[in-house]
């Protein structure tokens, strides 16, 4: 079996389903519940005997310990993180506890048990670390996309701590032999995504009549990835990525924040257009800047291609279209999440802008 940390959130939890649904080996998924993870996004996983939920944190070592022993994973893959920029600007401390702390912790329980596994395990034996694009700081209009050897420049708390964590499993591989793979990773969209990300956020305000904030001017670009590609790139540097090696995964969908808004918006009219807010472009207000805002993300994923055969089956428009709907048809998970500590969030966030 495997071991999976953070599969209650957006990407694990897809990731979580699209294993027991494309394969038959169990995972046990370790997840601590913060305001990101929930136990709804595992509603399919449940009764399906080959899933084991337990709650807890990857910084808890004595737990880490006695999962590993009891259940004996052939590989763990590594989602759980603090994930969010904005959040990351406001209050780094747990982006360093979780991110970096937490990973640190991780691996020191995961060497301790993979060094007395015997030879032939060891040897198959995977650590997955799932990072992210932002590592590698912010390019130029006409600079390359990010390639495997592009040199870390993290701007914000959330990418140096997901930059720390990287190093960290890195060495790990280097010092000790540890049989480690990173994936770094653009910008997800898909079911499950918590609203405080764009891409929800817009749907989710949209339907509300409200606004749609857009940062600074809304030309940065990112890259974006339908989320049951970044599990299936997962999957496939899990079954035969070179040990020791990072591959970079993303969408080959550049676009500017503005453009990925109008879109959702056109989809939105479409979709809904007797609402009263139709247009829904008519709700895009542009306001004050995030603090050190990368500028732009592109992602070379030649290597995971050549090496692994792996691309994207999702276009950005197939991709964004079946996002849309599945908010549309999942609007009590919306309403679930969006209660409590979500308006909270908002406040503090969007109060000041
Ligand atoms: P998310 O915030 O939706 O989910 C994170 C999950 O981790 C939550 O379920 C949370 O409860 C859990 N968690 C947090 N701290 C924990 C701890 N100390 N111990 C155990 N569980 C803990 O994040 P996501 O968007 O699904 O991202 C998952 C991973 O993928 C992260 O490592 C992130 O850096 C990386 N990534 C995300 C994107 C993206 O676009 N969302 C892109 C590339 C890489
Ligand atoms: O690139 C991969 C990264 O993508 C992941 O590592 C992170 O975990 C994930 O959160 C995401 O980071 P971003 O900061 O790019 O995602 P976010 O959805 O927060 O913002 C996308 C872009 O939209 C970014 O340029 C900021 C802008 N934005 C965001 C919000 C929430 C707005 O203009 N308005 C908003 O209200």
């Amino acid at each position: 079996m495997i071991l999976v940390t953070g599969g209650a959130g957006f990407i694990g939890a897809n990731f979580v389903l699209d294993w027991l649904a494309t394969g038959d080996e169990p995972v046990v998924n370790l997840d601590k519940l913060t305001y990101a993870g929930n136990l709804e996004n595992l509603r399919q996983a449940q009764g399906d005997a080959r899933h084991v939920f337990v709650r807890g944190d990857i910084g808890d070592r004595p737990l880490i310990d006695a999962l590993l022993l009891q259940h004996r994973p052939r590989a763990i893959v590594n989602f759980a993180a603090e994930s969010h920029v904005d959040r990351s600007i406001h209050g780094p401390a747990e982006f360093i506890q979780t991110n970096v702390v937490g990973t640190f912790n991780l691996l020191e329980a995961v060497k301790a048990y993979w060094m007395q596994l015997p030879a032939g395990e060891q040897a198959a034996f995977r650590f997955l670390h799932v990072s992210t694009d932002e590592v590698y700081g912010s390019l130029g209009p006409d600079e390359p996309a990010f390639s495997e050897t592009t040199p870390y420049a993290p701007n914000s708390p959330y990418s140096a701590s997901k930059a720390a964590s990287d190093h960290l499993v890195r060495a790990y591989h280097h010092t000790y032999g540890l049989p480690v793979l990173t994936t770094n990773c653009s910008n997800n969209y898909g079911p499950l995504q918590f609203p405080e990300k764009l891409v929800p956020l817009v749907i989710h305000n949209a339907l509300e009549g409200k606004p749609l904030p857009i940062y600074g001017d809304g030309s940065n670009i990112r890259d974006w990835l339908y989320v049951g590609d970044h599990c299936s790139a997962i999957r496939r540097v899990l079954e035969a990525g070179r040990v020791g090696e990072t591959y970079n995964i993303g969408g080959c969908n550049e676009k500017t924040n503005l453009e990925v808004v109008k879109t959702l918006c056109a989809i939105l009219d479409d979709l809904h257009p007797d609402s009263p807010v139709v247009p829904h472009a008519g709700l895009i207000t542009f306001v004050t800047d995030r603090p050190g805002h990368d500028r732009r993300y592109a992602i070379d994923a030649i290597k995971i291609e050549r090496e692994l055969g792996w691309k994207p089956s999702e276009t950005f428009e197939t991709g964004i279209r079946k996002t849309v709907a599945w908010y549309l048809a999942n609007q009590d998970w919306v309403t679930h999440v969006t209660s409590g500590e979500y308006r909270s969030w908002v406040s503090e966030n969007y109060a000041l802008r």
